[in-house]
Order: structure tokens, then sequence, then C-alpha cells
């Protein structure tokens, strides 16, 4: 079938930018994002294009020359199921927080909604490409609440994993290392494959589409990013042995990633990963597995985030037994909120549980991230403890380093921003109080030149 009309449920992270491409490399294909929330829609709609509500890099340019050519933002979900023959699902899929599964579950709710509302409006057959994570076998369960509620229009299901990363979402989409499309092994299962095969071969090569069954593309997403997050947490927890040893883990982690076996990315110490999908997908994993019995493999992948919660734990702690040891100023500034640099993306930040752990202990905290407005600080430190009170009264937001480190003895780093890098750190020594100290959270700073300039500095496993 010859698509040339799209809609996508969802205008969030994935959604928005995903769509964006897709529009800006097929012109002739009417693109159109719809979502529930009207606040967020306006600002996709707004003529500032700063004001965008999702920041990446190179996604204004393209959104500017494709919106109102073919690529529309709106509120009218229904109109836009009825006018498409490919619908996108792209909504949020949290953890759950209670019922069957809480804690560990993807909570699939709003997928669920989102099936019963295209079942509700469709007139004509429609393929729905799955594009939120999603734990496998979801797309059974959205073909049951199609089927079940439409008898009478052909539905096939498409599962469309993304790999993007946020901060190199746009380059992630226009040059992918892989496109998957799953979908049903008969003869209409296979045409919507090539209808999607043929959106996407528009800009990449056709060997790096790969085309598969349901369940082998929902796994995929699974296992890929559990493979990631892996790696992070491995090295993490060798920091620790080098901290203990006197061996460095930079040199380990740089000797090994030459392996070309191993390769060297997904190899940085850190004080935890965090977004939107590392934890939630291993949650995922590790319920699937336990829920059929297969109680061994599901110990083998929650390791994964026991140790990146240690990693946090320890270097809050390490922060707050030196200030105890030392006698040192409560106040401690932290320089980075984001979960990773280039985004202003909170979702399971480090810095999150870092700072709740320091304001448990009595610490006051200063902090400045360069694109984190504060209410999204408050928003997510009263999302983990509930506390607005003391949160207020514990943390204050600052719009620039300087004024960050006033009467602090202690900087953390929490996220990797370049700017950190640049800055005059011996005007900054100046302007602390003494000793000072700096905890790299990422190893990003220049431990010889910070030694000498006065710094005591403590990185990770070095
Ligand atoms: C994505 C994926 O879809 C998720 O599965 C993945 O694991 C993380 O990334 P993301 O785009 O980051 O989600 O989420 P978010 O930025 O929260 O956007 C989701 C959007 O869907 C929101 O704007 C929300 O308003 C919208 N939504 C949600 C709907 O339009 N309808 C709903 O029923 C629910
Ligand atoms: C991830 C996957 O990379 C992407 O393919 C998937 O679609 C969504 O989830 P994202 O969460 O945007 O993307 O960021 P990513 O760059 O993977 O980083 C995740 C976390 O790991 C960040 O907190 C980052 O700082 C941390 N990280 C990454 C490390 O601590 N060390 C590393 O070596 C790499």
């Amino acid at each position: 079938m010859k698509v040339n009309n799209i809609c996508c449920i969802g205008a969030g992270y994935v959604g928005g930018p995903t769509m964006a491409v897709i529009a800006q490399k097929n012109p002739d294909i009417k693109v159109t994002v719809v979502d529930i929330n009207e606040k967020r829609i306006d600002a996709w709609n707004s003529n500032n294009f700063d004001e965008l509500p999702i920041y990446e890099p190179g996604l204004s340019d393209v959104v500017k020359k494709a919106r109102g050519r073919n690529l529309f933002f709106s509120t009218d979900i229904n109109s836009a199921i009825i006018d498409s023959e490919m619908i996108f699902i792209s909504v949020n899929t949290p953890t759950k927080t209670s019922g069957e599964g809480k804690g560990f579950a993807a909570d699939l709710k709003y997928i669920e909604s989102c099936a019963n509302q295209i079942a509700e409006v469709s007139k004509t057959d429609k393929i729905i490409v799955e594009k939120s994570t999603v734990p496998v076998r979801t797309s059974e369960k959205i073909k049951k609440i199609l089927n079940s509620k439409n008898k009478s229009i052909d539905f096939q299901i498409l599962s469309n994993p993304e790999f993007l990363a946020e901060g190199t979402a746009m380059r992630d989409l226009q040059i992918p290392d892989r496109v998957i499309i799953g979908g049903d092994n008969t003869k209409k299962g296979n045409e919507a494959i090539q209808s999607l095969v043929e959106i996407y071969s528009s800009w990449v090569p056709k060997k790096n589409i790969l085309t598969t069954n349901l369940w082998s593309s929902e796994l995929s997403k699974l296992t890929a990013n559990a493979f990631l997050a892996q790696r992070i947490s491995s090295i993490n927890s060798l920091s620790e042995l080098c901290e203990e040893t006197g061996a460095d883990i930079e040199e380990v982690s740089k000797a090994v990633g030459m392996d070309s076996r191993i390769g060297n990315s997904f190899l940085k110490t850190s004080v935890g990963f965090g977004g939107s999908c590392f934890q939630k997908d291993i949650l995922n994993l590790v319920y699937i597995s336990r829920s059929i019995g297969l109680e061994k493999v599901a110990n083998y992948w929650e390791q994964i985030l026991i140790i990146n919660k240690h990693q946090r734990d320890r270097f809050a702690n390490k922060i707050y037994s030196l200030i105890n040891k030392e006698s040192l100023n409560k106040n401690v500034c932290i320089l980075g909120w984001a979960f990773k640099k280039d985004t202003n993306d909170t979702r399971e930040s480090a810095a999150i549980y870092v700072a709740n752990n320091l304001i448990k202990s009595n610490i006051y905290l200063n902090v400045y991230d360069p694109k984190v407005k504060e209410s999204q600080i408050f928003f997510d430190m009263n999302y983990i403890n509930g506390n607005d009170k003391k949160n207020k009264e514990h943390i204050s937001i600052y719009n620039n380093p300087i004024d960050c480190i006033h009467k602090t003895n202690i900087i953390a780093i929490l996220t990797e921003w370049d700017e950190f890098k640049d800055y005059d750190w011996k005007n900054l020594y100046k302007k602390m109080s003494k000793p000072a100290y700096i905890f790299d959270g990422r190893n990003i700073l220049d431990k010889v030149k910070l030694e000498s300039i006065g710094f005591n500095y403590i990185g990770l496993g070095r």
C-alpha cells in the first residue's frame, strides 16, 4: 500500500523528532503529529523556534522547513487517525506505580487507550506502528483491542523501535545504524512491512533496514538498551575496584576498548546512567523473565540496576563523609542536572538521586544546569521524595556557576556539559571557600591542571 498520510500519536522526545525527519525525507507524504497535551502542540507550532518543546541540535531547522508544508502538529487526534493509512504510536510507557508488576512492568495504559481510540474512529484499513518501547508481545494486546472493537477493518501491526539517543537524535535518525521493522509473516503483514520499508528507503540504504517477526523486533529494542546499560554498570563496578587498588579506570577503559571485539563506546565511567529508557527497559526485561519463571535470567539483568543505584549512592556518600570528616561547609555546588549533556531532559537523571541522598543528610545544594529550568528541578525532587517544603529549604537554583559556588567547599559535576570543561577554573577557585574539592562524577575535567590550581580533585575510579 502506498502511504500518503501518516499520523503519529505522541509529540514527545521520540514522536516529534522522528516525524520531523520522516516529513523532511518524504515531502510527498503528509505527516500529522497529534498529542493530548495542548500546550505541547502549541509549542511545536510556535513561531519562535527556540520555544519548541524539545531541544535537539538540528531539530528546529528541519521543523522550520517542513512545518506547514507536509508536517503538521495538532490536538485533533480523531481527524488525523481517520485521514491516515499509517499510524505511529509514540506515547510514553512509564514503569507501573501500582497494580500487578508495580515497580517493574511497563504501564501500557496509554498504548491501550490509543488502540481503543483508533478502533473507535477508523473507517478504512490501517497500519499501526508501535514506536514506543514496549514489553515483548505488546503488539498482540494492541491487535486484540483493535480486532475485537472494530471487526470491519484490517489492522496490520508493525513494530519499529526507536534507537535514537537524546542530544544526537537528529543524526541517529538521519544516519541510523539500522532500522528494524517487525511484522506478521502473512501476505498482508509483508505488504505492511514493505510500506514502511518504502518510507525509510527515501534516505536509509536498504541493507540497513532489517525486517523481522514482531516479537524479535520488540525484544531487540529491550536487548539493545540492556546491553548498552550493562557496559556502563560493568565499567562503573570496576571504578570502585580501581579506587581500592590504585588502578585508573580511564586507563583500564581505554585499554579494554581498544580490543576491536569489545569496542570503545559506552565504557565511560559515570555517576550512573539515567534517561527514560535504560532503567525502564531493564525492569521490563526482568519482569518478563521473572513472570515466566526464569528467575536466574531475571537476577542476571537486575544486577545492572543494582550497580547503577550503588554507584549513585556511593558518590553521594563520598561527599557526605568528606563533609563530616573535614567539618566542611554544608553547602554543596551541583553542576549539571540533565541526565546527559546537550539535552534538557532530566528523566531518571543521576543528579536527582544524588541530590535526594544529600538533602536527606541535611546538606544544602546550590544547583546550576545550562538547560534545565528551576521548575523542572523542583518537579523532579518532589516526584522522588514528595517533600516540597524540605526541597525548597535545601535547594537553591542559580543561573551561572559563579553564584552557584558561593560559600561552598565542594563542587560535584553530575552532567558532562562541555562548558564545564571550558570554565576559568582559576577564577572559580578564588571565589570558593577553602579547602576546595571537585567531585568529578563524569571524569571530564583535567585532574593535573585542577590540582596545580589548588583544587583537591576526586574523580571516579582514579
Ligand atoms: C518515548 C517512547 O515512546 C517510550 O516508549 C520510550 O521508552 C521513551 O521514549 P517519549 O517520546 O520520550 O517516549 O515520551 P514523552 O516525551 O513523554 O512523549 C509522549 C507524548 O505522548 C506526550 O507528549 C503525551 O502528552 C502524549 N500522549 C500520551 C498522548 O498524546 N496520548 C496519550 O494517551 C498519552
Ligand atoms: C538510550 C539509547 O542509547 C537509545 O538507543 C535508546 O533509543 C534510548 O535510550 P539515551 O537515553 O538518550 O538513549 O542516552 P544515552 O546516550 O544512551 O545515555 C544514557 C545514559 O547513560 C546517560 O545518563 C549517559 O550519561 C550514560 N552513559 C552513557 C554513561 O554513563 N557512560 C557511557 O559510556 C555512555
